[in-house]
């Protein structure tokens, strides 16, 4: 049996490999993510940033939007790493769209110490506007 920690670990891990791809010429600063689903499939992104500087996008947000557009719809977790020492929070917009469509999964973090934190999303974006306002019940 593998514990969650021990799956959260793997997926941090799957993050960090994801890293690698990020694109990042003008930041400088590389994400990688990895989205893991309830039937055991992970989908990885990383930020792919662009010379119009708010085309950027977050590699939490490519990871959902993959995940989505092949058809994945239930998720439990999705870790993120960059190269800083201490632990990368999502930034707000990933917030908002990982709440939308993934719920309230774990979110994990990684220090350069491979250490672990782990936050429920709902922890992260408190009075969050949700599909629910919309008189939608999708979660
Ligand atoms: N970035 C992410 O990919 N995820 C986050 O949650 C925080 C920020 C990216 C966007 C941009 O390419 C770079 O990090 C610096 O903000």
């Amino acid at each position: 049996m593998v514990s969650k920690k021990q799956k959260y670990r793997q997926l941090a891990q799957i993050a960090g490999e994801a890293k690698k791809q990020a694109y990042a010429p003008y930041s400088d600063f590389r994400v990688g993510a990895a989205l893991l689903t309830k039937d055991g499939r992970v989908f990885t992104g990383c930020n792919i940033e662009n010379s119009s500087y708010s085309l950027t996008i977050c590699a939490e947000r490519t990871a959902a939007f993959k995940a989505v557009s092949e058809g994945a719809r239930d998720f439990v977790a999705i870790a993120i790493a960059s190269d800083e020492k201490g632990f990368t929070p999502p930034c707000g917009a990933c917030r908002q769209v990982l709440l939308d469509l993934a719920g309230n999964v774990d979110f994990v973090m990684t220090n350069s110490k491979n250490e672990l934190k782990i936050v429920k999303l709902k922890s992260l974006l408190p009075k969050a506007f949700t599909p629910t306002n919309l008189k939608l019940n999708r979660r």
